[in-house]
C-alpha cells in the first residue's frame, strides 16, 4: 500500500475544501433568496399580529366551557345570541359587563338594564377571573364564528383534508395585499436611507484624503473571504445542519393534524351523551369491538333515544330536529371525519380495542369531556410505533396470535426459571415490522 506524502494529503483537503467551498457558493445564493422571502413573511406576520389579533382558539375554549350553557353565536339561549356584538356595545363597554354584569346593571347603565328587563333578570354569572385579553380572545371567536356561520351550515364529509383548525379573522387576501405593499414601502425607504448614508461616508473619506468605499471594492473582499476554505466550509456546515434540522421537522409535520378540530352539521356532545349520560362508546360506535372500523352511528341509532327526547338543555329543539329531519328523509348526517391516517397505513380498532386492551383515552384522550372532539394524538408513525415498543401485552389472556403468543409464553416461562422477569412488548410480537402497518 502506497503512503500519502504530506503533501499530497494536503492537496486532497485543499480539493475536499474547495468542493465544500462551491457547494456553499450555491447553498448561499439559494439562502440568500429564502432569507428575502422569509424576512418579507416574519414582517408581514409581525405587521399581522401587533394588530392584537385575538388568539381565536383560546377564545373558542372559554366560549365553550364558560358561555356555551348559556350562549351561542347565531341563536337565543338563555341569554341573547351574540354575532355582532362588537358593533352593538364598545370593548371596554363588554369587558366590564362580562366581568361582572350586576354592577354595570347597578350603576345604571341605559342599556344595560334594558337588556336585564328584556331577559326577565336572568342574572348572567360573573366572569372575574377573565382577563381583558382573554375576553378580547373570547369576542374575536364570536366576531370570526358569526363570519363563518352561514358557510359551516353546508359544510360536508369533504372537508378531512384541510388542517386549518381556525379560519383568519378577516378577509385575509387584502390584508395580505396591504401588509405586502407596507413592508415594500418600508423596505425601500430603509434602502434609501442606507444608500444615503453610504454616500456621506464617502463623502467623509474623500475629504480626509482616503479612497471611497466602491462596490467593486467590497464585493471583492467579500469574495476573497468566502475563497478561504476554512471560513467557507465552517459557514457551509452550519447552514447546512440549521437547514437541514428545519426541513426535517416541517417534512415530518406534513400531513399530521393534531388539534383538528372541524365544525360539525350537528352540534352533537361528547361530554353530555358519553360523559353526563354515561351512555357506552360502543354503544354508538358499533364497530369498535369487532371491525377495523369504530364506525360513526347513523340517524336511527340517535333515533332510539330521540324518538322521545325532542328538546335539549343547550340548544332546545334546534339541533335534535335536525337529526329527525335527516331520518326522516334517509339523507345520511354529513359529519366531518377527524381522524385519518393516510390509505397506506393498516390500523384495526378490535385488534387495539379487544386483543390489546387498550382504552379508547389512551389514543382519543378525553372524549368524555369534549364538547366537540378534536384529534388528541398526532396520528404519526412514530407515536405507533413509540406505543408498541413500551406496551406490554399480556400473553396469558390473550390469544390473538396463538402461534406468537405461545412462543413467548414458553420464553418466559424459561426465563423465570433462571430468575429473569421478561416484558413482552408489542414490538417483540412483530409490532414494528412495516408490513404489519402498511400495505
Ligand atoms: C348563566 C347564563 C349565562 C352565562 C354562563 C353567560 N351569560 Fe352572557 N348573558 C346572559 C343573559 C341572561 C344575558 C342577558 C342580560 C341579562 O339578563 O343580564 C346575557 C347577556 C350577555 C351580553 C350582552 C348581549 C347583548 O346583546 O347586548 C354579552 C356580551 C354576554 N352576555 C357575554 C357573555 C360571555 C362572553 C359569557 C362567557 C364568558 C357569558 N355571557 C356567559 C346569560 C349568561
Ligand atoms: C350517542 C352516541 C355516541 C357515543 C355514546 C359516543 N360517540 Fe363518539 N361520536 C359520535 C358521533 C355522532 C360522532 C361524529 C361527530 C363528532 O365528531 O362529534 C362521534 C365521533 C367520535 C370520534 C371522532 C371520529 C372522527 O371523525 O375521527 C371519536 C374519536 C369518538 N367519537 C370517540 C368516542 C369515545 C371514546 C366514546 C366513549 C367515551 C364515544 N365516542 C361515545 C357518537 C357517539
Ligand atoms: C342513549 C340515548 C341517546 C342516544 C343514543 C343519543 N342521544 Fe342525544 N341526547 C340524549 C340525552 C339524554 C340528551 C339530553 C336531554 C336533556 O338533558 O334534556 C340528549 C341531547 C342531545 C342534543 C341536544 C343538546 C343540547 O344541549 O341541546 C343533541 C343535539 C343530541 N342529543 C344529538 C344526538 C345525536 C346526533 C345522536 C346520535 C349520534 C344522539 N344524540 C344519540 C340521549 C341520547
Ligand atoms: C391504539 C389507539 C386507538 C385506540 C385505543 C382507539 N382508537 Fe379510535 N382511532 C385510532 C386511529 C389511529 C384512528 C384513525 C383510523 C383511520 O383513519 O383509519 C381512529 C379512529 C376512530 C374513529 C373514527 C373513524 C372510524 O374508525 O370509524 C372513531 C369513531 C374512533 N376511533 C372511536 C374509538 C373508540 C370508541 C375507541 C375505544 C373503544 C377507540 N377509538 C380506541 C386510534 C385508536
Ligand atoms: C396506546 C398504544 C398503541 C398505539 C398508540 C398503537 N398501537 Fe398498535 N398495538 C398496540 C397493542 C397493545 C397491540 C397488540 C395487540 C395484540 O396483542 O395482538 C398492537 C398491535 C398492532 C398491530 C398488530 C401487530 C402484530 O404483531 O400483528 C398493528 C398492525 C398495529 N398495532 C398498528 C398500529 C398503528 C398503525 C398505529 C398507529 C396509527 C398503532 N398501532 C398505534 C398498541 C398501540
Ligand atoms: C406500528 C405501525 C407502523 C409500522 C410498524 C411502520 N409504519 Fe410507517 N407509517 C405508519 C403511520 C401511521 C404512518 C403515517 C404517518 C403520517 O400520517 O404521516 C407511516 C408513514 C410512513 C411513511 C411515509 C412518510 C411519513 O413519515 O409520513 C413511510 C415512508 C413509512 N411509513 C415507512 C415505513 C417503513 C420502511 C417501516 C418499517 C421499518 C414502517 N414504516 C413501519 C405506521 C407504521
Amino acid at each position: 500500500m502506497k503512503k500519502f506524502g504530506i503533501e499530497k494529503k494536503y492537496l486532497i483537503l485543499q480539493r475536499f475544501l474547495k468542493l465544500v467551498s462551491s457547494i456553499h457558493m450555491i447553498t448561499l445564493s439559494i439562502i440568500k433568496k429564502l432569507i428575502i422571502q422569509k424576512a418579507l413573511v416574519a414582517v408581514m406576520l409581525f405587521f399581522c399580529f401587533s394588530q392584537s389579533f385575538a388568539d381565536v382558539e383560546n377564545g373558542k375554549k372559554l366560549f365553550s366551557g364558560r358561555c356555551a350553557s348559556c350562549h351561542a353565536v347565531d341563536k337565543k339561549v338563555v341569554g341573547p345570541a351574540l354575532a355582532g356584538i362588537e358593533t352593538r356595545r364598545d370593548e371596554a363597554w363588554l369587558i366590564k359587563w362580562i366581568r361582572n354584569s350586576s354592577e354595570v346593571i347597578k350603576s345604571g347603565d341605559a342599556y344595560a338594564v334594558k337588556i336585564f328587563n328584556e331577559y326577565n333578570k336572568s342574572v348572567m354569572t360573573a366572569f372575574p377571573d377573565l382577563s381583558d385579553d382573554d375576553i378580547k380572545d373570547i369576542l374575536g371567536y364570536i366576531k370570526e364564528e358569526a363570519a363563518n356561520s352561514g358557510k359551516d351550515n353546508q359544510a360536508s364529509a369533504g372537508g378531512g383534508g384541510s388542517s386549518g383548525v381556525s379560519q383568519p379573522p378577516v378577509d385575509t387576501d387584502t390584508l395580505k395585499f396591504l401588509l405586502f405593499v407596507t413592508t415594500g414601502l418600508l423596505l425601500f425607504a430603509a434602502l434609501a436611507l442606507l444608500f444615503a448614508a453610504a454616500i456621506l461616508i464617502n463623502v467623509l473619506r474623500s475629504r480626509e484624503g482616503k479612497e471611497p468605499y466602491s462596490w467593486s471594492g467590497t464585493m471583492k473582499t467579500m469574495g476573497d473571504l468566502m475563497k478561504n476554505p476554512y471560513i467557507a466550509g465552517s459557514i457551509t456546515f452550519v447552514i447546512l445542519a440549521v437547514g437541514s434540522t428545519k426541513l426535517v421537522t416541517h417534512a415530518r409535520s406534513v400531513g399530521l393534524h393534531q388539534g383538528y378540530q372541524p365544525i360539525q352539521p350537528i352540534a352533537f356532545s361528547h361530554k353530555l351523551h358519553a360523559g353526563e349520560y354515561g351512555i357506552a362508546c360502543n354503544y354508538c360506535h358499533v364497530g369498535v369491538e369487532k371491525s377495523k372500523s369504530a364506525t360513526i352511528p347513523s340517524a336511527n341509532i340517535c333515533m332510539n333515544c330521540h324518538n322521545y327526547i325532542e328538546k335539549g338543555p343547550q340548544y332546545g329543539t334546534k339541533e335534535i330536529e335536525k337529526i329527525k329531519k335527516h331520518y326522516e328523509q334517509g339523507k345520511p348526517v354529513e359529519w366531518v371525519r377527524i381522524h385519518n391516517l393516510p390509505d397506506f397505513v393498516y390500523f384495526n380498532h378490535q385488534q387495539h380495542v379487544v386483543a390489546g386492551g387498550q382504552q379508547c383515552q389512551t389514543c382519543h384522550g378525553p372524549i368524555e369531556e369534549m364538547e366537540e372532539v378534536y384529534q388528541y394524538s398526532d396520528l404519526s408513525m412514530g407515536w405507533c410505533i413509540n406505543c408498541h415498543r413500551q406496551t406490554e401485552v399480556d400473553v396469558n389472556k390473550n390469544d390473538y396470535y396463538t402461534t406468537v403468543h405461545n412462543e413467548w409464553v414458553e420464553k418466559k416461562e424459561n426465563a423465570k426459571k433462571e430468575g429473569k422477569e421478561i416484558k413482552i412488548t408489542v414490538a417483540d410480537l412483530g409490532g414494528l415490522e412495516c408490513a404489519k402497518c402498511h400495505y
